[in-house]
């Protein structure tokens, strides 16, 4: 997935771009390139490496008004300068984020007519059909429309032509793209916090709308048809402080989003907490749906997915309806079954997933009915579900999710008790109980949070370990998949999950002198079996972590325990996650890995 971003207006567009890109390079960041009319025609800069090694080789330059810029996380062709974007061929320069899955053919037909391609990428044959199209004396529009509908896959496209100097276009079909309306200049990109510092006012492009940014203003249309739409009714104001896409001060995203987490719960939480049942009217589901509900299927991918193992355990016990939790890559290809009476919850912080988007459109073809617990206003999940529950986490700009992991765990909590109550399980008392608990949250993390130097301390002793294992029962289960990936995925150490009923039946072979075992050791009712666990590990020499709310019953057999407060146990995941992301945090830093983009990740997986 990648990054794009334009301007058009009567600022100076190269700093516009580059703190653009700079905001979006969590999106992608092998490599970097931006282009600009410079009164004569088109120049291009464009690098392998960061935003940062993009910056060195522009030169100054005033008076630059038209722009594009990218970052890039390479799907064809490795990184490097030639497959940097933009890409140009004959007046027309692009950016692309997306994948053009006809490429090699319509490439082919190209080079037997004679054009030459300096890259290996997808992208590139894009500025030749189109420059082919206005050889052919057709309008940009038309050369542009004539040029996509040959494409098949995925594209958000910001398009400049040597012959249009105060022109943009941006174009989208399955890939996120936001038109930023300023006070006489415009913007397009990926996503809006590359627009933050600018607009708050924005157009959430749909698939198959080309929209022409002018310094005149913006015109909006359907490639298919030329009916314009009128700009006022698709402008969106939207609330998000620009501050919400800064660092302040922490030396990571990552960790400040961390330390977020108490304010993404209570906004989460406060949206539906006095009236849970609100949520039920939002989800459009009628009495006689909501009598029919037989099962639910949840469908996500990575952390999101680890999310959805957390609501099936919580809703199946609080509504007695089957959960079915599934990952999006293998949902999507299994022919699901979907009976009358059937939910579909789609989880995505980005609500960009392609896997996640596919299974959703599946579920839906099949009749579903489709609701996604997604963090984006106006992204692609948001718009073709058939309702939303948005987590109020904020942009997310750390590729390793963590607040908006909570904010979905918050959310389905409060589905859990709209379903618990509709279904006749939960009684008032038991919904007054588990409402408070939840409130009390956001107040329980900023206790986790005050563990944050001793978590330190203890990440120092660990960071070259090989292996680890992470162990947890019951709903605190998937604690320990996503325990076991934050460290992985931005330490690079390799770390596995599983149930600690399932170490008999494998993985206690691995343990070993000194392998860490993290252990989610709740004081529940599986706490005497977790404990027998943590005896097994112990006495075959492992170093076992524990993450526990009574250190007192582990004091005398457990050298390293995390305290963590107590709370309503479906809750304790929201908790019990806390300590392990910071675990993971330090130990990265310490490490020198590059916490906020971890090398082969990218943000939001939008291509399968
Ligand atoms: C989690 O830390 C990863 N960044 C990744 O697993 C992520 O959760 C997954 O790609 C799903 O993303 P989504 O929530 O935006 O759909």
């Amino acid at each position: 997935m990648c990054g794009i971003v334009g301007y058009i207006g009567k600022s100076e567009a190269l700093p516009v771009l580059i703190e653009g890109l700079k905001r979006l390079e969590y999106r992608g960041y092998d490599s970097a390139g931006i282009a600009f009319q410079n009164g004569k025609g088109i120049e291009i800069y464009k690098t392998k490496g960061k935003i940062k090694d993009l910056v060195q080789i522009i030169p100054s330059q005033s008076n630059v008004k038209v722009g594009l810029g990218h970052t890039r996380w390479a799907t064809h062709g490795q990184p490097s300068t030639e497959n940097a974007h933009p890409h140009y061929a004959n007046g027309v320069a692009i950016v692309h984020n997306g994948i053009i899955e006809n490429y090699r053919e319509i490439r082919t037909r190209l080079m037997n007519n004679g054009h030459t391609f300096i890259s290996e990428t997808d992208t590139e044959v894009v500025p030749h059909l189109i420059s082919c199209n206005l050889r052919k004396q057709q309008s940009p529009r038309e050369a542009i429309f004539n040029a996509l509908k040959t494409l098949k896959g995925s594209y958000a496209l910001g398009i400049l032509l040597e012959d249009e100097p105060d022109t943009l276009y941006a174009v989208r079909k399955g890939s996120p793209l936001v038109i930023g309306i300023g006070d006489g200049e415009y913007y397009f990109a990926s996503d809006i916090p590359a627009l933050l510092p600018y607009t708050r006012r924005f157009i959430f492009l749909e698939d198959g709308q080309i929209c022409r940014l002018n310094i005149s203003g913006v015109k909006l249309e359907y490639l298919e048809e030329s009916r314009p739409i009128e700009i006022q009714s698709v402008v969106k104001e939207v609330d998000i402080p620009p501050s919400m896409a800064e660092k302040d001060g922490y030396d990571h995203f990552m960790l400040k989003e961390i330390f977020e987490q108490p304010r993404a719960v209570r906004d989460t939480v406060n949206e539906w907490i006095d009236n849970p049942l609100g949520l039920l009217e939002e989800f459009k589901l009628t009495r006689q749906d909501l009598v029919e509900l037989r099962r639910l299927h949840i469908v996500a991918c990575g952390t999101s997915y680890h999310a959805g193992l957390v609501g099936g355990y919580l809703i199946e016990k609080l509504t007695r309806i089957p959960v079915d939790v599934h990952i999006a890559s293998e949902y999507r290809y299994k022919e699901p079954i979907i009976e009358k009476g059937t939910l579909f919850i789609s989880i995505t912080q980005s609500g960009e997933t392609a896997d996640t988007l596919a299974a959703q459109r599946e579920a839906k073809r099949l009749g579903a009915k489709t609701i996604t617990i997604c963090n984006v206003v106006g992204s692609t999940s948001a718009r073709e579900a058939d309702a939303v529950l948005y987590t109020r986490a904020g942009p997310e700009i750390g590729v390793a999710s963590t607040k908006a992991f909570t904010s979905q765990l918050a959310a389905l909590s409060l589905l859990g008790v709209a379903l618990g109550f509709v279904k006749g399980r939960l009684i008032s008392e038991e919904i007054v109980t588990i409402k408070r608990q939840l409130s009390k949250i956001p107040m329980l993390i900023e206790r986790v949070l005050k563990e944050d130097n001793y978590i330190r301390e203890l990440a120092s002793s660990l960071i070259y370990a090989k292996d680890f294992l992470y162990l947890g029962r019951g709903i605190n289960y998937p604690i320990a998949l996503e325990g076991a990936l934050k460290l992985k995925e931005i330490s690079y150490i390799h770390a596995e999950g599983y149930p600690a009923g399932e170490m008999k039946h494998g993985p206690i072979a691995l343990i070993e002198d000194g392998l860490p075992v993290v252990v989610l050791a709740p004081v529940d009712e599986l706490f005497k079996k977790t404990l027998s666990n943590i005896e097994e590990v112990i006495a075959r020499g492992g170093r076992v972590i524990a993450v526990t709310d009574e250190p007192a019953y582990l004091k005398d057999k457990v050298q390293d325990v995390i305290k963590v407060p107590s709370t309503y146990p479906i809750l304790s995941p929201l908790i019990n996650v806390v300590p392990l992301q910071l675990l993971a945090y330090h130990i990265a830093v310490m490490k020198g890995c590059n916490v906020d983009q971890p090398r082969n990740l990218a943000k939001s997986v939008t291509v399968e």
